[in-house]
């Protein structure tokens, strides 16, 4: 179910200092379950100082290229992306969970839309897919690229956004804001918080003219993003966020924090790849997601911190509460889409849905 494939390493380039962009060569057999929408990830597997672990990478390619390529950029002493930008070379394999996640907006040839989107770091990468995919598949559409670093040394696709520039005269408008690296326009200068958002839009960026906006980077600058467009009118269900993990600290459970209801132990059935599987959990004290893997049963995931949406299943029968949501949206809470990882049982009984998408 979690469906990992090992997939050899095509290409690294080594895109700045501390980022490396990988291509993956995809089998023919494998290339349907492989194909994915803009703004997409993959989650990565490998075995890293003797331990297992999994990491969420965006695909950064247009869809139209139908080519597997990540960026990853050097953490401060995190472990997989350190062991990444140091050992991968072509030739190598590694273990790749097929393409998954809801960032963007699909694709309308007839619309004329305009676009905003805010990246910070390796924020760009989906959003590179997405506005060059955006471009490609909607001629009559444009978009305003806002992206933070520290200097222009560290952008990750410098160059090939400056190409994009130049092959879509007029319909990507480039904003680079760096923070320790002076440009003549003072405007740009500093890093994207809320404060210099209104800078942005009282001289630079007139947010009404804008349809939706595409917002990607740590947390902060995320919300700070979206405050500051709400501000000036944009519907929240207009502004897209991607958060990555790297920013977040693990919450763990805190088991007795909310009533019991019912019995104290739940019967769950989980419904994955056209089979049923069920077990017997205590309601409080562990995940579903890690109550059905220590049963043994192969359910998808990578961070199991709330953040990247791969274990995201539907409740189809009982309740469960989350812990912590910073990957599904409020309309797929509403029908009914949790994430395994975070969610507890409420109800006596659970059937979670890992098949559907609707
Ligand atoms: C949907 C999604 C898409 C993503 N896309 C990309 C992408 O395209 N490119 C990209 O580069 N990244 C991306 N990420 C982030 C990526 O998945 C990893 O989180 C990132 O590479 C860091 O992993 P790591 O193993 O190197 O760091 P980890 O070892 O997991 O550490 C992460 C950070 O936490 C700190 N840390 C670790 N342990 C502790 C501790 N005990 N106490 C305090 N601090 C600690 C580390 O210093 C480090 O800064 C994405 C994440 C998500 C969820
Ligand atoms: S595994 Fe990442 S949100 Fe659950």
């Amino acid at each position: 179910m979690s469906k990992f494939h090992p997939l050899t390493v095509a290409r690294v380039h080594r895109e700045t200092r501390d980022a490396i962009v990988v291509t993956f060569d995809v089998p023919a057999d494998l290339r349907p379950q492989y194909a994915y929408d803009a703004g997409q990830h993959l989650t990565l597997r490998a075995r890293v100082d003797g331990e297992d672990l999994r990491r969420s990478y965006s695909i950064c390619s247009a869809v139209q290229d139908a080519q597997l390529r990540v960026a990853i950029k050097r953490c401060a002493d995190g472990r997989f992306s350190n062991w990444a930008n140091d050992h991968l070379a072509p030739g190598a394999t590694i273990d790749v969970m097929p393409p998954a996640g809801h960032f963007a907006l699909p694709p309308d040839a007839q619309s004329a839309r305009r676009y905003l989107a805010f990246a910070a770091g390796s924020g760009i990468t989906p959003i590179r897919s997405i506005v060059e995919t955006t471009l490609r598949a909607e001629p009559h559409s444009s978009f305003t690229l806002v992206y933070g670093n520290r200097s222009s040394a560290a952008v990750i696709f410098r160059e090939e956004l400056a190409e994009l520039k130049d092959r879509y005269p007029g319909r990507l408008n480039l904003v680079h804001v760096l923070s320790r690296e002076h440009q003549d326009i003072e405007l740009f200068n500093g890093r994207i918080t809320r404060e210099k958002c209104e800078a942005l839009f009282a001289q630079w960026i007139t947010v009404a003219d804008h349809d939706a906006a595409y917002v990607c980077g740590p947390e902060s600058m995320m919300r700070e993003v979206t405050a500051a467009l709400e501000a000036q009118g944009m519907p929240r269900t207009a502004i897209k966020v991607e958060l990555f993990a790297a920013s977040i600290p693990q919450q763990a459970h805190v088991p007795g924090a909310r009533p019991r209801v019912g019995q104290s132990e739940c019967e769950v059935t989980l419904v994955i790849d056209g089979s049923q599987r069920h077990y017997t959990m205590a309601k409080d004290r562990e995940s579903v997601l890690d109550a059905g893997l220590a049963q043994g049963i192969d359910i998808r995931y990578s961070c199991k911190g709330g953040v990247c949406s791969t274990c995201r299943c539907k409740v189809v029968e009982g309740k469960v509460e989350m812990d912590a949501n910073y990957a599904l949206e409020d309309y797929e809470i509403a029908r009914g889409f949790v994430l395994s990882c975070q969610s507890f049982p409420v109800t006596d009984r659970v059937v979670l849905d890992f098949d559907t998408d609707h």
